[in-house]
């Protein structure tokens, strides 16, 4: 059948994935899949701190260097991930009992390094991941203990003069829906916009759980608009609890034609990207005991009835 890719371009809508470069070089259907389904993608690690600089000023292209090609390549819009984020962060940064001052310049140096190096291939920047908590404190992460918030400002200032043509992201899971989470992201970016700081969007990453959509991500979408942002569906996936029944299955390919529709309806949301192709490689039933199958397409890479709906959703819009 015609791939995704061809109908979300058609309508000026990007579908990405998350895309794992051992795949890309070790998994020739993951590689095709890649390369013809989607239009956008995310590398799904390489471009992480310790991926690039895992020690002071020693930086590792080699990874995402092969991630941007094959993106590049393929006509991909790009999305960096990520620059500033407390996990997969090297110790010589979490634990190098920097100063404020110090840390300002490790993190300034690193985003001049790696948005620098992309600047010609990379469309949006994730520029701090998951800053705050579920009740909508600050996470405490290294730089909020040693810089304090203005450790978001000084990324996103870093950001545009390192790219001053990316669109540049907030990015975080569990702010999909209107919760205390999303409120203080809110909050923040009527701040960093009235002090003039370059933010351009907000990233939903939507990992959900089956049947769990929240009923008001539209309208949550729509907020962050309002605003004067973008919005992009960053990481999605929906998982269940495994094995995964029939009806399981059709009510996961509910749920991803609900949050596609969300971001079809509002004209500031700009695309939707999967974190991953096939359940086979996905991070969750590494992380949630018991739960799996959150993907497109299964173990064997068959689509399933998500990719039918998904496919449908894009095809009527
Ligand atoms: O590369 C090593 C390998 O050498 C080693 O043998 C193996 C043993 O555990 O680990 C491998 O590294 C793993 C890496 O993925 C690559 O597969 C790490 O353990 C594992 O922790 C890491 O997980 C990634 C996770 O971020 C880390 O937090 C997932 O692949 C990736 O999908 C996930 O992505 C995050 C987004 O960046 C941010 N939002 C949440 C999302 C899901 O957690």
């Amino acid at each position: 059948a015609d791939p995704l890719a061809d109908h979300a371009s058609s309508q000026g809508f990007e579908i990405g994935a998350a895309l794992a470069v051992d795949h890309l070089n070790n998994d020739s259907q993951f590689a095709n899949l890649a390369a013809t389904e989607f239009n956008a993608s995310t590398a799904e690690n390489t471009m992480k701190w310790e991926s690039v600089q895992p020690s002071q000023g020693n930086f590792d292209w080699s990874g995402a260097d092969q991630y941007i090609d094959f993106a590049r390549n393929n006509g991909h819009a790009i999305r960096g991930h990520t620059l500033v984020w407390h996990s997969q962060l090297p110790s010589w940064v979490s634990n190098g009992n920097f100063s404020s001052s110090e840390l300002t310049n490790v993190m300034e140096n690193h985003i001049d390094a790696v948005a620098g190096r992309y600047s010609n291939d990379v469309k949006y920047w994730d520029v701090a991941n998951e800053i705050f908590l579920g009740d909508g404190s600050w996470r405490q992460s290294v730089f909020y203990q040693t810089i304090g918030e203005d450790f978001v400002a000084q990324a996103l200032r870093a950001a545009n003069e390192a790219d001053p043509d990316a669109k540049l992201y907030l990015n975080d899971y569990s702010i999909d829906g209107i919760n205390a989470k999303s409120d203080a992201y809110y909050n923040l970016a009527q701040d960093l916009l009235a002090q003039g700081v370059p933010l351009d969007g907000i990233g939903l990453q939507a990992h959900l759980i089956n049947g769990q959509v929240p009923g008001d991500m539209q309208q949550n979408i729509q907020r962050f608009v309002d605003l004067g942002l973008e919005v992009a569906i960053t990481e999605l996936d929906v998982r269940i609890d495994m094995p995964a029944s029939d009806s399981e299955l059709q009510q996961q390919a509910q749920d991803y034609r609900e949050v596609f529709n969300n971001c079809l309806a509002v004209s500031g949301c700009v695309g939707v990207t999967v974190w991953g192709i096939t359940d086979q490689y996905s991070w969750v039933p590494d992380t949630f005991d018991g739960q799996g199958a959150p993907l497109l397409f299964d173990n064997n890479y068959n689509p399933k009835p998500a990719y039918d709906a998904v496919h449908d959703v894009l095809d009527s819009g």
